[in-house]
């Protein structure tokens, strides 16, 4: 068709080039923004006399109007029209005819895509708070049931300490809400409205800026109108926070698949997210959580297209621009979905703690507090261990396990060795006696718990 800024150019864009720079497949869902940002710049252009305001109103009913037929699937999109900017502009000038031809003025199409991706990451980052806020209250309550399940913890995935199943899901607890500052502070960051920097200079019109401002809701203004419409670090910070949140996620999951396998057997995973195998009658597979382990590498990858794509552009906004939105889009779906997937995880597994404490009984963990008790005898810790290690390595010769040893012959690894020693290393004793801030300890943890409750209610 002929180019809707028609003067410039002669005769019609090629075909495809098109279907080549059509962008409304992908930014369509930007339209409640576009036409937020549509409808403030109106009343605007009415202060300060550019509309009268029986023109803004009409501009402003054909835009609801506009809006209602995009939510009803009621407007044909069509790749000759580009973007969601033009085609809402042209349904406009359909409805109002020149009056509508008007809205633009002293605006550019750079302005207002910045202004509607910031209005969309404002509201995509606080969705994706409200689901990763659900996944730690599914976490809160599971630590809270769990806090006594003892369970080993591990280092080089071998058994090291035992520690209970309420301290591990806390740990996960706690990476998430650093996720949640990390995401407020990526929503303060794009929570400046650009709208009056035109294409990259500002206008010779008076446009009230710190009204648009005031109307959509930001809470400031940008401040060079250069850096305003070539500016994406919000995109990039909110790729960066979904990817930190797919990280964890990513590995949540790994320990939750390993810990649902016949080897460890520590929890059952809910059969509403497994699959069966087509071929192997008994197989129960962590699809879902595989899948979330999988639907990482995009997400990082989305980060990585979006600093590939802004790194070699000039100032200001350059067409590759276009490309930063089926990053940030995906990857937001992706990570909500994910967040949910965790959360019915949590919510539904279920502990096997038979498995769990035989896992604990049938380990050498106890040589860390027989080390310790040595210590706290006065044996200098590295003897101490060297001490215990010797023990460890003779009970593996003959097959046998530190708490199989009689207590002579503990005795007879070191004088130092008291008739307390066996009370001293039991591990529903250690995880009393646990004293350190923030340790393993069946005390801190239920401080933790109340502490985060408190937290997650305020
Ligand atoms: N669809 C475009 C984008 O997303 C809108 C801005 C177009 N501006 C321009 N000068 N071509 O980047």
């Amino acid at each position: 068709m002929t180019k809707a800024w028609g003067g410039r150019f002669e005769g019609k864009t090629d075909l495809l080039m098109e279907r080549f720079s059509s962008s409304i497949a992908t930014d369509w869902v930007l339209y409640p923004y576009d036409i937020e940002g549509s409808i403030a710049f109106a009343q605007m252009l009415a202060r300060i006399g550019v509309l009268t305001v029986d023109e803004k109103d009409q501009i402003i009913a054909a835009l609801a109007e506009v809006r209602h037929e995009i939510a009803q699937g009621l407007m044909p999109f069509k790749d000759e029209l580009e973007d969601i900017h033009m085609h809402i502009e042209a349904r406009l000038i359909e409805k109002v005819g020149d009056l509508g031809k008007k809205l633009h003025t002293g605006r550019s199409r750079n302005d207002q895509v910045a202004v509607d991706m910031r209005l969309f990451v404002k509201d995509g980052l606080r969705e994706a708070r409200d689901e990763l806020v659900w996944l730690m209250r599914a976490i809160l309550d599971k630590a809270e049931a769990m806090q006594d399940h003892l369970v080993p913890g591990y280092t080089h995935t071998q058994r090291a300490q035992v520690v209970t199943l309420g301290h591990h899901l806390m740990a996960y607890f706690y990476m998430f809400k650093r996720d949640r500052k990390r995401m407020q502070e990526a929503f303060n960051r794009a929570d400046v409205m650009p709208l009056g920097s035109g294409a990259l200079a500002g206008s010779t019109i008076p446009l009230d800026r710190e009204f648009l401002r005031d109307r959509l809701g930001f809470a400031r203004l940008s401040e060079n109108s250069m850096d305003a419409v070539s500016d994406r670090d919000f995109v990039a910070d909110t790729l960066y926070c979904l990817s930190m949140i797919m990280m964890h996620l990513s590995r949540l999951c790994e320990d939750l698949i390993l810990f649902s396998t016949e080897e460890f057997g520590y929890i059952s995973l809910p059969d509403p997210l497994c699959t069966g195998s087509s071929l192997m009658p008994h197989k129960k597979n962590p699809d879902a959580l595989e899948l979330t382990r999988g639907k990482s590498a995009r997400v990082f990858g989305d980060l990585f297209s979006l600093l590939v794509l802004l790194k070699g552009l000039p100032l200001t906004y350059n067409r590759d621009m276009q490309e930063d939105k089926e990053a940030l889009f995906r990857s937001l779906v992706t990570v909500k979905d994910c967040l949910g997937i965790l959360r019915l995880t949590i919510e539904g597994f279920a502990p096997r703690r038979d498995r769990m404490e035989e896992a604990v009984r049938n380990s050498s963990m106890q040589a860390v507090e027989m080390a310790e008790y040595l210590a706290m005898k006065g044996v200098p810790f590295r003897e101490a261990h060297h001490i215990v290690g010797t023990m460890v390595k003779d009970c593996e010769r003959t097959d046998r396990r530190i708490n199989d040893l009689t207590f002579t012959e503990i005795r007879s690894y070191s004088a130092a060795f008291g008739e307390d020693v066996n009370d001293y290393v039991k591990p529903e004793n250690v995880i009393l006696r646990r004293a350190t801030l923030g340790g393993a300890s069946l005390k801190e943890v239920r401080s933790q718990i109340d502490k985060e409750k408190t937290y997650l209610n305020s």
